[in-house]
């Protein structure tokens, strides 16, 4: 069985994807070619958003909105210990110092409430927090309304990380379009995958378009080689441009059989564990199915009975950011922020794909309720 099913799917777009690949190999234009502006256009739309400025990461995607709003050294930005790394560390590759802010345990997304909490935190460093980075963590938006009356309140903008969401929406809008920029992941695992790395930002503000188109190359100014700012090598190429465009003809599809393999997980082991919760008003892209185990030898036990029949499981997240060797400097330590650190000790994942059958999510469950 497979975590995340990549094969099936590729069988379903191969024949028109080949076609696609064929073109780009004829017209030459490997990296930024007519497939990259078409893409876009086309996410643009269906985030709802005007601006989409595609790039070489879900990485890059959170840095250069960083970069362009002059993010640095004295700076912090607000964000949540309860994720993957990425979205901590482009803080720390702009200069600037990442203060963390506990999560809600009912979405696992950062808690609005403890927002003041960390603005207070980073004055006390001597540090000018500047911005909040919420992830819509495992395809859920995070509380976007609540957010950005707290990020008015402290005068700061919102750049969402929304890496493991595209496809999701809060209160009829897409993940995506919220805050000033948001940036998104096209690593194969994600929802929408491309075949390589790719990932892109999205904006309403036509100047902060401008600063990532010129970001994404180097700083560029009137040409390519007039470098008006410092940047990145964070193009896009063609070929995962048309893997994308491919992969969009049956997203909503598959965004739909997601919801399917969710609510047949949830409606068989909700009696048994806490499963996850989709508040009213938004819809999740479901990147994973996580849920909490009582507790970590709990947790053991029912991932080693998975493993036994080959059943592959995962933890999202081990270890929270601010307890990571990586982030030593910033001083944290074990307590300082509870609710993701009991996260980290029950939370697990199960397979999560499009094309999960029932026969499979059947046993899946029944292994699972066989520990309990
Ligand atoms: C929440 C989050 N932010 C950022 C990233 C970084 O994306 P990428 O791997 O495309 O650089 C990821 C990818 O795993 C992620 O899950």
């Amino acid at each position: 069985m497979q975590f995340i099913d990549l094969i099936t799917q590729k069988n379903r777009i191969r024949s028109s994807l080949m076609q696609r690949l064929e073109e780009i190999v004829d017209h030459g234009k490997f990296i930024m070619g007519p497939e990259v502006g078409e893409l876009e256009l086309r996410l643009a739309a269906y985030t709802g958003s005007r601006f989409c400025v595609s790039c070489s990461s879900g990485t890059d995607a959170l840095l250069m909105p960083l970069l362009a709003k002059g993010i640095g050294p004295g700076d912090a930005v607000i964000t949540t210990p309860f994720t993957f790394i990425a979205t901590a560390e482009v803080v720390c590759l702009a200069g600037a110092v990442p203060v963390f802010a506990d999560i809600d345990p009912s979405t696992f997304n950062i808690d609005p409430g403890c927002i003041s909490g960390a603005v207070s935190a980073a004055r006390e460093r001597g540090l000018n927090p500047k911005a909040i980075i919420p992830v819509d963590l495992f395809g859920l938006p995070a509380d976007y309304e609540r957010l950005e009356a707290v990020a008015a309140d402290h005068g700061l903008w919102i750049l969402e990380d929304a890496a493991q969401s595209f496809g999701s929406s809060y209160r009829g809008r897409r993940a995506g379009s919220f805050g000033l920029a948001a940036a998104t992941s096209f690593f194969p695992a994600k929802p929408l995958g491309c075949y390589g790395d790719g990932g892109a930002v999205f904006t309403d503000d036509e100047e902060l378009d401008r600063l990532l188109r010129s970001v994404r190359v180097h700083g560029s100014g009137a040409d390519k080689y007039s470098n008006d700012r410092i940047g990145i090598n964070g193009r896009l190429d063609s070929i995962q441009a048309a893997v994308l465009l491919e992969k969009l003809m049956i997203f909503d599809e598959e965004l739909a059989a997601r919801q399917q393999v969710a609510d047949a997980y949830s409606s068989r082991l909700r009696e048994k564990l806490v499963v996850p919760e989709v508040p009213d008003g938004s819809v999740s892209a479901w990147a994973q199915y996580s849920l909490l185990a009582r507790s970590d030898e709990e947790r053991s036990a029912i991932m080693g009975a998975l493993q036994k029949e080959e059943i592959p499981s995962a933890i999202y997240y081990k270890i929270p950011l601010h307890l990571q060797k990586a982030f030593d400097s910033l001083g944290y330590r074990q307590g300082d922020f509870p609710v993701s650190e009991e996260m980290s000790r029950r939370v697990f994942s199960l397979p999560m794909h499009p094309y999960l059958s029932e026969g499979e999510i059947a046993k899946i469950c029944s292994v699972v309720a066989g520990c309990l």
